[in-house]
């Protein structure tokens, strides 16, 4: 997937280069860019002092030394003084910055703190949006996969409201809910009764496959496969194995992200998974908090991943 959140320390995360959150005299500090000094070691000031500085919402390069990586891309957020100062601006600065010379090092992996979130300040839900948004946006045009290491959870600034309802959601009504209709499910399915379509359309959809229905559901929504695959946070190369091969069956969490990236209705979305072979489990926190946010016709994956990081759940690929 080619943009993912982890909680991690970024010290431990073996890829070609990770950002640091470095000050404008490189020669190290607290938090992020102190705990990137301490495990790279000495090497990593030495090269350092020669580079003369950084401006804020520019980047430089070094090697890694002891780190588990190949390079380290020092970046200078902009310290938050309430947001009228340019500060937004100069935090997209750095992950474009970062992002270009990551590319011109031909690195395919590349790890981001976030920027700015610490000591400097920047509130760190909005650190976290310009941070997805920037890196979705050079993804658009470039193949690289990218990692936001969440250190804190305080980075989800997920409303108390949303968090109530889905736990509302989980302890009462889904359970009931979802009992209720397990237990019609056996006459929609064989008497669909919100279905008008005759005997023809019923066994021709039973024999559409998941990559068919995708298709047709992309053509449908009158999307480019590109926009979908990216807004499902597929990369092309599995996107394409999926288009080409008819019979192929993704993986859950693609099938969950191409359903919320189509926006399919729950009845729909519930098909598209049967058809890879999937159900959405009461069983599954995972699966209950995605079928909140498909029910409620919510389909921000960026939201739903705030969820799921709050009830401690792996992510769908941003
Ligand atoms: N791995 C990943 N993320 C981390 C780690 C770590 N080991 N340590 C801290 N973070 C997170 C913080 O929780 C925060 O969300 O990195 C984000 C950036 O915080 P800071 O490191 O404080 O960086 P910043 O806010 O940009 O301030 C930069 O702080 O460390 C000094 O020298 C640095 O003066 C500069 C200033």
């Amino acid at each position: 997937m080619p943009i993912q959140i982890v909680r991690n320390d970024i010290t431990k995360i073996k890829c070609d280069a990770i950002d640091n959150a470095a000050n404008n005299s490189l020669l190290g500090g607290g938090g992020v860019d102190g705990a990137i000094h301490r495990a790279a070691g000495l090497g990593l000031l030495e090269e350092c002092r020669k580079l003369g500085g950084c401006k804020t919402g520019e980047a430089k390069i070094t090697g890694a030394y002891k780190l588990p990586c190949k390079y380290v891309i020092h970046t200078v957020g902009p310290v938050w003084h309430g947001g009228g100062f340019g500060e937004e601006q100069l935090l997209i600065s750095c992950y474009r910055n970062s992002l270009r010379i990551a590319k011109e090092y031909k690195c395919e992996t590349v790890a981001f703190p976030l920027i700015s979130a610490g000591v400097y300040g920047y509130p760190k839900d909005e650190a976290l949006r310009i941070a997805v948004s920037e890196i979705s946006r050079f993804l658009l045009e470039n193949e690289m996969t990218v990692t936001i290491v969440v250190y804190d959870k305080q980075s989800f600034q997920v409303s108390k409201k949303l968090i109530a309802d889905i736990r509302e959601y989980i302890d009462e009504r889904y359970i009931d809910e979802h009992f209720i209709e397990r237990s019609n499910l056996y006459f929609d399915v064989q008497f669909p009764k919100q279905k008008t379509a005759d005997l023809r359309d019923v066994v021709g959809s039973i024999d559409e496959s998941f990559s068919e229905m995708l298709l047709r559901k992309i053509d449908e929504k009158g999307m480019t496969d590109a926009q979908c695959y990216k807004k499902a946070n597929i990369d092309r190369k599995l996107f394409s194995k999926i288009r080409n091969n008819p019979g192929y069956k993704p993986s859950k969490p693609t099938a969950i992200g191409f359903a919320i990236a189509l926006e399919l209705p729950l009845d729909e979305a519930t098909d598209l998974l049967l058809k890879a072979g999937y159900a959405l489990s009461p069983s599954s926190k995972f699966d209950v908090i995605v079928e909140y946010f498909i029910r409620n016709q919510r389909y921000d994956i960026f939201e739903i991943n705030e969820a799921l990081f709050e009830f401690d759940q792996p992510l769908l690929g941003v």
